[in-house]
């Protein structure tokens, strides 16, 4: 048993959550059913769409948006290196060509000046990521997707609850700006359901094909079988997938979307606590909301000092009892995606998405985390780089 003390995330369950479990168990419909057609209307609700679709997880919301919007095989998808592996793998999943850019240094997400040097007469969709919770510049991507007429659908699998300030005022992350958005519902989330996702759309009918395409393309659901007084046979239409959700993960999340506004509170204020803490550290760069974001913090993420023993420090802080991860991976340095094959065009270098990864390091932040409990971390990353520096020094 490890002896940490401060988990780098933890999802928060109460006895409502236990209820909810005990009350579909007790309903004898477990599987996608009435609690997935409720959590659909409150989470689009919230969002403010007009539609959303639940789902397995995100990397199969990503996976069924992909292949609903017709990007297939030879299809090449803009999008960034510099986040986890499920989005470039639902890429491959439809068959088409992940293209990676580069990011900005101050919110991870991908910089949308780059966005059109690496649009070719291939290029279907692009897929921007709310990296960590931070909105993406969304507003100049839709500008370049529009003007080159691609799909833009976003992965806001850590996004539920951030916000971004739109000509037309302030907006939740899942009002899509372009076809779809697709989140996550794995504990290291706010909203967390086991395993779960979701997909925001406003278009009707690309609403109706998903909801079929992820329940084997039955021209029925199950409800509708089941509610009828008729005998009613289902066809087949088109190849499909099992991507459901369960009613029991549905109630749960049911559960946490009710929560969600108060734990989006409880990290803004963490969030400030560590910000103010980290400032006199020289050469640490604490995470900022841009103008135009309202971050839920889902994950905290700094950069350290140029030049700092990124696994040195994060040693010391295992040995406090604190646990971290460093920062966001890079996929293209991944064994599965580090040589693509020639048909897949050249890549261009990816230095800040690099750099991000290996100055990057996340802190603990989860619900009923204390602001002095942030102090100390703080504390403590300074005492570890001081420590560290010193033996680099020394050697
Ligand atoms: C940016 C991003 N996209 C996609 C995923 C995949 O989500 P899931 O685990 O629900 O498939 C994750 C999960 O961590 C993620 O962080």
């Amino acid at each position: 048993m490890s002896k940490t003390t401060l988990p780098v995330a933890k999802p928060f369950y109460g006895p409502e959550e236990e209820q909810a479990v005990v009350r579909v168990l007790r309903s004898g419909w477990v599987t996608q059913g009435p609690e997935v057609a409720a959590l659909e209307r409150e989470f689009a609700d919230y969002c403010g769409a007009r539609h959303a679709i639940a789902v397995a997880n995100c990397t199969v919301a990503l996976h069924l948006s992909l292949h609903a919007a017709g990007v297939g095989a030879g299809d090449e998808v803009i999008t960034v290196s510099h986040s986890f592996i499920a989005g470039a793998n639902a890429i491959r999943m439809a068959g088409a060509i992940p293209v990676f850019v580069d990011v900005t240094l101050n919110d991870f997400n991908i910089d949308p000046a780059k966005v059109e040097a690496a649009i070719t007469p291939r290029t279907k969709a692009i897929l921007p990521v709310h990296q960590l919770g931070m909105p993406a510049q969304l507003e100049k991507i839709r500008a370049v997707a529009e003007k080159h007429k691609l799909i833009l659908i976003e992965d806001a699998a850590c996004g539920i609850g951030s916000e971004l300030k739109t000509e037309a005022g302030w907006i939740k992350v899942g009002k899509p700006f372009g076809l779809a958005a697709c989140f996550s519902f794995h504990p290291r989330k706010l909203l967390a359901t086991g395993d779960g996702g979701m997909i925001t759309t406003d278009d009707e009918g690309f609403a109706a094909h998903l909801r079929r395409l992820r329940q084997h393309a039955m021209s029925l659901n199950d409800r509708q079988r089941h509610q009828s007084n008729q005998v009613m046979f289902e066809s087949y239409d088109e190849v499909g997938f099992n991507y459901r959700m369960t009613d029991i993960q549905a109630a749960i999340g049911r559960c946490q979307l009710q929560r969600l506004p108060a734990m989006v509170e409880e990290r803004r204020t963490l969030a400030g606590a560590y910000s103010q803490a980290l400032a006199r550290i020289p050469g640490l760069v604490p995470p900022a909301d841009r103008a135009d974001t309202r971050t839920n913090w889902q994950s905290y993420c700094i950069l350290l000092p140029a030049g700092a023993d990124q696994r040195g420090v994060m040693q010391r802080l295992l040995d406090d009892g604190i646990s971290t991860r460093r920062g966001v991976m890079c996929i293209h340095r991944e064994p599965a995606y580090a040589n693509p094959p020639e048909s897949d065009g050249v890549r261009v270098p990816l230095p800040v998405s690099e750099e991000a990864q290996d100055r990057g390091m996340i802190l603990p932040m989860f619900a009923g985390m204390t602001a002095d409990q942030a102090r100390w971390v703080a504390a403590r990353i300074d005492a570890a780089l001081a420590a560290t520096s010193q033996k680099a020094r020394a050697c």
